[in-house]
């Protein structure tokens, strides 16, 4: 089975996943999770639900958008679901089709997948009392310029829609409907043990950082979403 994720489990292996988001998970802008109710949107094999679990959320819902890759993550959540004892639930859900209220929300690199990332951040606001925590690819070459910007297709493979620099990030997260409380520097993505994993960290592209860069924030639900021409505008 080729995992997505490296998840710890409890006798001591870890899943041969892609991605390593444990450092990563030591930079994000926690709020306090303790008895909150949380979702996880995009959940891949889970490794943000089960994190969420792990610091303390009373009830965590890990969701994904149904469709093949889908369905084989969903076979490794379960099996790490099972082997860490989680309570965590799950829902084959879109992030446009989410229902009910949450206390905190994460979305880990969904919004570079969706052809309407504004739209999307507008959903996540609706059922969001409390906060957003996103982390994002974003475009290290688009850093340099001083204006909140995206790129489409950046990696030329028609595998994402928009990356964002960390100032177009913000801004779209604030023109949804959030205030954003705090933003991180640019991260570097970790590898996991899957040899594919290894060898593209290798690369020029990723040591130069055209890729595998992340940024996190933290964001406040307040307000409501902009809207320059009625409901689509
Ligand atoms: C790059 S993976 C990230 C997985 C995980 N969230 C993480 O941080 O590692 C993108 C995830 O977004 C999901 N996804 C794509 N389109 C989506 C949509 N419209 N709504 C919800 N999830 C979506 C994919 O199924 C996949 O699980």
């Amino acid at each position: 089975m080729d995992w997505w994720h490296a998840i710890d489990l409890p006798d001591g292996s870890v899943t041969p996943g892609g991605w390593d988001l444990r450092p990563t998970a030591a930079r994000i802008p926690w709020p306090d999770l303790d008895g909150k109710r949380c979702l996880d949107v995009g959940t891949a094999d889970g490794f943000w639900a089960f994190e969420l679990e792990r610091r303390g959320a009373a009830d965590v819902l890990a969701t994904d958008l149904p469709s093949p890759f889908q369905q084989r993550a969903r076979q490794r959540f379960e099996h790490a679901r099972d082997a860490l004892g989680s309570r965590v639930r799950y829902e084959e859900l879109g992030v446009f089709d989410l229902e009910g209220e949450f206390d905190v929300i994460f979305c880990g690199y969904v919004l570079q997948m969706v052809r309407d990332p504004a739209g999307a951040l507008a959903a996540l606001r609706r059922v969001c009392a409390g906060h957003l925590l996103l982390i994002e690819t974003v475009s290290l070459p688009l850093e340099a310029l001083p204006s909140p910007l995206a790129r489409l297709d950046a990696r030329h493979d028609g595998r994402e829609w928009f990356v964002f620099n960390r100032r177009g990030l913000r801004k779209a997260v604030e023109l949804a409907g959030w205030r954003v409380e705090e933003q991180t520097g640019v991260l570097r993505d970790h590898p996991g043990p899957l040899p594919e994993a290894q060898r593209a960290s290798r690369s020029w592209k990723y040591r130069i950082g055209a890729r595998g860069r992340s940024c996190a924030l933290r964001a406040a639900a307040a307000g409501s979403a902009t809207q320059l021409f009625g409901r689509d505008g």
